[in-house]
């Protein structure tokens, strides 16, 4: 493993973690519990804002589990607004459910049970966000997809695309570590998208779905 910050600097990121309501901590002590990857408290910060700054009211989440991410999504969208939520895993809904009604968000959101890349094909846009956080060997295939359903100016937000630095080791050749490889590669050289990768936590790539200026 290749560490993407010096734990210095990790530390001194987590130390500055913004204030978030208790839903939120709470869900972080089950992801803690159960050991279950969550974005987090900074990514989920960098979550809303983006959602926030750009006044989006529609967001697509490929990869919900027990809706930490999306907790943030909702906040952000405001009381007209909506996220999808998909995941493969029917037992997180439940949990999703349960927390985004506690924070009364539940009206903000939808739990769609199954595959987020067959559902991808049976919703209609436009969205304004894409967050991509499913299995990393199913990334390459998200580009494409999410390009028919985001509006133009929209953002493909993607966690994970540092992979423990696994990327950047080219001894790394697992599935996962690929997948993650090519999916930075395909979007790095799609001129549809324009990408930056931000070393934040396990890396996390904004694309913007270019519309035309002016
Ligand atoms: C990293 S967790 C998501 C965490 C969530 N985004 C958060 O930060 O709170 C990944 C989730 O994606 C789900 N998943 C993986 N591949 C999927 C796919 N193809 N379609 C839908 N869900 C998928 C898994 O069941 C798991 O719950």
């Amino acid at each position: 493993m290749i560490p993407i910050l010096d734990e210095r600097i990790q530390q001194y990121l987590e130390d500055l973690e913004a204030k978030r309501d208790p839903i939120a901590i709470e869900m972080e002590k089950l992801a803690e519990d159960l050991d279950f990857p969550i974005v987090g408290p900074q990514l989920g910060s960098l979550l809303y804002i983006l959602t926030r700054s750009m006044r989006a009211k529609r967001v697509l989440e490929l990869g919900s589990g027990f809706g930490y991410s999306a907790l943030f999504f909702a906040h952000a969208v405001g009381p007209s607004g909506r996220v999808v939520l998909t995941d493969t895993d029917r037992s997180n809904r439940a949990r999703a459910q349960e927390f985004l009604s506690r924070a009364r968000l539940e009206d903000r959101i939808e739990f769609r049970v199954g595959d987020a890349l067959e559902l991808l094909t049976s919703l209609k846009g436009a969205f304004d966000i894409v967050f991509n956080d499913i299995d990393k060997e199913e990334y390459p295939f998200v580009p494409d997809a999410a390009a028919k359903l985001l509006r133009p100016d929209g953002l493909l937000i993607t966690d994970n695309t540092l992979w423990g630095g696994r990327v950047a080791d080219p001894a790394q050749l697992d599935e996962a570590t690929q997948g993650v490889r090519r999916y930075n590669e395909l979007l790095a050289a799609d001129t549809r998208y324009t990408t930056v990768l931000l070393p934040l936590r396990d890396g996390v790539s904004v694309s913007l779905l270019n519309g035309p200026v002016g």
